[in-house]
């Protein structure tokens, strides 16, 4: 399948500790009580946006197309949504960027990992993507050493670019399927 395809057939992918997996107007509780959070967004430029501050707004898009293959990462035992996980900018299905999020109370516990390592891996096994990437500001220590962790190399740093809302440094990280273990 390509990746294209699975933004409208989403998968569940299942860790040992966390469910990614598409999310309902059910789960609005849950992602008000982190996704609202500005620390989450230190790094972006930017606070919670409109809908980070209504949650309930992301279900009524779902008619609109969308290019994002989007997923909210669940703790696995209770199904709580604890954050969020996407990969977007898909070109030619052969190379797309990746973004992660999660609420501050369950940062440093290797969920970061743990998510984004399940989420290449699926898309490498799944799909026909060669290619993952992101940008990371050059201060954002613990994404850096997520994306270390689930084996991304740093390719390269941009000075004084535009990185989602702010103009900084940051690092470009990627990883080829041909990279995988
Ligand atoms: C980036 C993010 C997803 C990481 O998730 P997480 O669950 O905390 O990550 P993990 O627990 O798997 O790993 C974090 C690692 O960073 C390290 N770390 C955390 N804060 C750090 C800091 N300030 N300086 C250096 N290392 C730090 C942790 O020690 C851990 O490394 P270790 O396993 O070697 O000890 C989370 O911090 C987040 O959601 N941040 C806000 C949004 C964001 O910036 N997203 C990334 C940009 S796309």
């Amino acid at each position: 399948m390509a990746l294209a395809d699975y933004i409208y057939t989403k998968p569940r992918i299942e860790t040992e500790r966390l469910v990614l997996r598409p999310m309902t107007v059910s789960d609005v509780p849950d992602l008000r009580e982190w996704m609202p959070d500005k620390a989450i967004y230190k790094y972006w430029g930017k606070g919670a946006g409109r809908t980070e501050k209504n949650p309930e707004l992301m279900f009524e898009k779902d008619e609109k197309p969308t290019k994002s293959f989007h997923l909210g990462v669940a703790i696995k035992d209770s199904d709580k949504v604890i954050g969020d996980i996407w990969v977007y900018l898909i070109e030619n299905d052969r190379m797309a960027s990746v973004a992660l999020r999660l609420g501050g109370a369950y940062h440093s516990l290797g969920y970061g990992t743990e998510a984004l390592g399940a989420m290449t891996r699926f898309c490498f096994e799944n799909t026909e993507l060669q290619r993952l990437q992101t940008q990371v500001n050059t201060d954002n220590a613990a994404s850096c050493r997520v994306l270390e962790k689930c084996g991304y190399t740093r390719e390269g740093l941009v000075r004084q670019g535009k990185m989602v809302n702010t103009w900084c440094d940051y690092y470009i990280y990627g990883i080829l399927a041909s990279d995988m273990p």
